[in-house]
């Protein structure tokens, strides 16, 4: 990043414009003919467009596979104040002068910005008595994908439309070059990859934002849903209750090449059988009563798409034959009717049982367990994951604050007593804790005080259970196992725990404190 604005003579004739505007492009056609990542490759191009052209503070925004809603990419600044600002901005289509090249696909160019009503100035970077222009990054398709805009250096009208131009060259060279970085990346032909652009992009930027977590499983989880996203396999997602599954599932499809095609959830426990069967496969007109007219299924629906069978273990052997058959053959009639339906779906399961057990006992069918195993995603239980609590609780909270439209904040001590309990309910447990909290909480602080109260305190009944007595010698156990498991043994006294470990009181204490252990009383 580069802080310096380069001067030049206001008196620059259009020759030497379309001058200096060629060696510009040889260099950005350089830059992007390299082999990295691409929001490196954006920043290289927005640099030359900074120093060498006088297009300053350049900013590309990259669409949500939807086209309705814009995010940023790249920025060239040098405030990382700025760049920090960048992260939570989103611009809808429509919205901001930005948001309009999204909705209507053409460039947009501002003599002054302060004439415009439509500029935002969200990112406070721009100076608001000089010219911005805004050009459209299209895909092949002609869709608007994303947005690259910066401010000219100059008022001289003449100029305008040579450099419009001249940044709507930058955007194709953008769109065409970056799919193709995208698709050596992956190692496969340009021709079967649309939009790899948006879901890349996506992938760095919209996909942490909404499944947080960075302990190394979780980020296993992470680097899994991103390999398997892109391909049409059936994936089985196991974890305990509220751990995320379906969160995870609606992850593979806004990250898979169906992202624009319907996201459909069916909960198979929740239905009895016989309406479970019309829910997935519809029904003709007249099937049973009340069936008067013919009604497309769940399958049918997700046509295109993605289908997330959740609850998976809960379906009777009759039910399992009758899945088997569409994952095999992808086809099935309607309830009442014998036209056969073709779909193209791909599935996403669920379960919180442990199928291998049930396939072994005879109560789930091995022959589909197989199908539906393809691969497997693992979501480990919020315990074995408590370093992501503090982050989960910043997460849920600001989600929870917007839905009650005010901050929220929570102190270090709450933070030290969530981390402490077992959550048998895991993420969703935290959730309903943390809005149980916020009711609670009349100045929008969420203290230890106020988490206590929604019965997270030292009796919580999974802590209350005797744990079985651990080999304070084993070397497999982590520093901070290890003191927990001193103090079990010690009754939560400190000074015997410090006895157990050869350590002193103060020392014990110490660690106490550095580790988030959080004292239970006695
Ligand atoms: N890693 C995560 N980051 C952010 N939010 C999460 C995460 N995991 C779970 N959540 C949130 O926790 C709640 C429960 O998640 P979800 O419904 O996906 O769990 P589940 O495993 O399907 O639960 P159940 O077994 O009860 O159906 C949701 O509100 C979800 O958004
Ligand atoms: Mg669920």
């Amino acid at each position: 990043m580069n802080a310096t604005i380069p001067q030049r003579s206001t008196k620059q004739t259009q020759v030497e414009l379309y001058d200096l505007q060629l060696q510009a492009l040889a260099s950005i056609a350089r830059t992007l003919s390299r082999e990295q990542q691409i929001d490196e490759l954006l920043e290289q191009v927005l640099a030359v467009l900074h120093n060498d052209l006088g297009l300053l503070h350049g900013l590309v925004t990259i669409s949500d596979p939807e086209h309705s809603a814009l995010q940023i990419g790249a920025i060239h600044t040098d405030s990382e104040a700025v760049a920090q600002a960048c992260e939570g901005v989103r611009y809808r289509s429509g919205e901001g002068v930005i948001g309009n090249v999204l909705k209507h696909g053409n460039s947009v160019v501002l003599g002054r910005i302060s004439a415009d009503p439509r500029f935002l100035d969200r990112l406070a970077l721009y100076d608001l008595e000089m010219p911005f222009i805004a050009v459209p990054i299209k895909n092949p398709e002609g869709n608007t994908i994303g947005v690259l805009a910066a401010q000219p250096d100059s008022r001289a009208d003449e100029q305008m439309p040579a450099r419009t131009r001249f940044l709507e060259i930058v955007a194709n060279l953008l769109a065409q070059t970056v799919r193709l970085v995208v698709n050596i990346e992956d190692g496969r032909e340009a021709a079967d990859e649309r939009d790899e652009l948006r879901r890349e992009v996506r992938g760095k930027y919209g996909f942490e934002n909404m499944v947080v977590g960075h302990t190394p499983t979780m980020r296993r989880v992470f680097d899994q849903i991103r390999r398997v996203a892109k391909w049409n396999s059936t994936v089985l997602v196991l974890g305990e209750s509220g751990t995320g599954k379906e969160l995870i599932a609606s992850a593979i499809h806004y990250n898979s090449p169906r992202a624009h095609r319907p996201f459909v959830r069916l909960n198979c426990a929740a239905l009895p059988e016989t309406l479970l069967e019309s829910e997935l496969f519809g029904h003709e007109k007249g099937a049973f009563t009340g069936a008067v007219k013919q009604r497309k299924g769940r399958f049918e629906q997700a046509d295109g798409g993605t289908l997330f069978l959740d609850e998976i273990g809960e379906i009777s052997p009759m039910f399992q034959a009758k899945l088997l058959r569409v994952l095999q053959e992808g086809e099935f009639e309607r309830v009442g009717g014998n036209q056969t339906v073709r779909v193209n779906v791909r599935i996403v399961a669920a379960t919180n049982r442990d199928l291998e057990n049930e396939v072994e006992k005879g109560k789930f069918r091995e022959d589909l367990y197989y199908r539906l195993n393809v691969m497997a995603i693992r979501i480990p239980p919020l315990r074995e994951r408590t370093a992501d609590i503090p982050e989960l609780a910043e997460f849920l909270l600001s989600k929870i604050g917007r839905q009650q439209g005010r901050p929220l904040t929570v102190t270090d001590s709450a933070i030290r007593l969530l981390m402490s309990h077992r959550w048998p309910g895991n993420v969703r447990e935290l959730e309903n804790c943390l809005e149980r909290s916020a009711i609670m909480s009349e100045d929008g602080t969420i203290t230890r005080d106020v988490v206590s109260l929604t019965g997270v305190d030292n009796e919580s009944p999974p802590l209350a259970a005797p744990l079985p007595e651990v080999n304070l010698a084993d070397e497999n156990l982590d520093d901070r196992e290890r003191v927990i498991a001193a103090l079990e043994q010690a009754g939560w006294v400190q000074a015997k725990a410090a006895r157990l470990l050869g350590m002193t009181p103060r020392q014990i204490a110490y660690r106490i404190q550095t580790l988030n252990i959080h004292m239970r009383k006695i």
